[in-house]
């Protein structure tokens, strides 16, 4: 029976039920390649140039890029383009300019840049800085290095011209008081529940019309998170991978888990191994699940794109969603999960 005759409902009885046997019996995309229960991308298939986003109110942001991209433009300049939007954007309070500050009150940024031909670039925990997917493609683009961090990246982007701002908003500035005489009163930071806020980190994939597959991913991470965390979106192969010979991936949520299992070179990896974009984020997922005993409790969704245009969504628990440029149409998705 060919993957197309399983439908939801059966990946879902499949890999619940796979998740009360021991791992000998889990491992089960290492014994076959054709594992039973992967349901195929619905949507129709696919005309370049194609954009591929984290969150539906990031359609703005998929905007900007499809303005670049229909003049035939790079991937690599649409991503960057789309990402700044969200950015910039103060109410969004999970990228950028109105993020939530770390349980200091500093507003810490990550982000990550990737081209066609591998290269890449990404800072961690850079502060003041509005666009860090600027200063994480003047990194690849400018240096020797991958990744640059803390005050030495802040230091890079002044020295690159980029405006020294401050980041943090009247709204976010009163969110983390309420969190200061609330929540830290708690012994544990709360894993963020990412999906009922209804947005996370921006992870931007493109496809361009000359066929070329670019990334980014920019974010500011865990609210209330400790001084100096970093997450998965600057971490080239977790929160972002392209490889421009079969696909990319990119990942929102609860970056720790992404992280454990490099988890946007493991679904690239899978599609290099000819899963498809679909199949490569349910077999990620699947991976973190397996490995992280209450993840019914936490949230983690990829996105993937193949290089033939094909697209793959998925995530641990509900409400992840997706914003997709394609045909020359906008549309806006919420992604299957693995707990239904
Ligand atoms: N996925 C974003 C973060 O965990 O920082």
């Amino acid at each position: 029976m060919s993957n197309n005759h399983f439908s939801r409902r059966t990946f879902l009885q499949s890999s619940l039920a796979a998740l009360a046997l021991p791992h000998t019996v889990l491992a089960n995309e290492h014994k076959t390649n054709q594992p039973e229960y992967f349901e195929t991308n619905t949507l129709a298939p696919a005309t370049k140039p194609i954009i591929l986003t984290t969150w539906e109110p990031n359609v703005p942001a998929n905007k900007a890029a499809a303005a670049v991209l229909e003049r035939g433009g790079r991937a690599l300049d649409a991503i960057e383009k789309g990402v700044r939007v969200t950015e910039a954007d103060p109410k969004d309070t999970s990228v950028g300019y109105g993020g939530l500050p770390d349980r200091d009150g500093k507003v810490t940024l990550d982000a990550s840049i990737m081209d066609e031909f591998g290269n890449c670039g990404s800072v961690a925990a850079l502060e003041h800085i509005m666009h860090p997917i600027s200063v994480a493609r003047r990194v690849m683009e400018k240096t020797q290095h991958v990744m640059l961090a803390g005050d030495g990246a802040l230091a890079f982007a002044l020295k690159e011209g980029f405006k020294r701002e401050n980041l943090l908003t009247p709204y976010a500035k009163s969110e983390w008081k309420n969190w200061l005489k609330e929540e830290s009163k708690k012994k544990k930071l709360e894993p963020p529940h990412i999906g009922k806020s209804n947005h996370d980190t921006i992870g931007m994939l493109a496809l361009d019309t000359h066929g070329n597959l670019s990334g980014a991913c920019s974010t500011s991470g865990w609210a209330f998170k400790l001084h100096g965390r970093v997450g998965d979106s600057p971490i080239i192969g977790a929160g972002l991978y392209v490889d421009n010979e079969v696909g990319a991936a990119t990942s929102s949520g609860l970056g720790e888990l992404v992280i454990k299992v490099v988890g946007s070179f493991l679904v690239t990896e899978f599609m290099r191994n000819g899963k498809t974009p679909q199949q490569a984020c349910e077999l990620a997922v699947e991976r973190i699940a397996r490995k992280q005993p209450d993840y019914k409790e936490l949230q983690v969704g990829f996105l993937a794109l193949g290089k033939n245009g094909d697209i793959g969504a998925f995530s641990l628990t509900k409400g992840f969603s997706y914003a997709l440029y394609r045909n020359g149409e906008h549309t806006t998705h919420e992604a299957a999960s693995f707990v239904a």
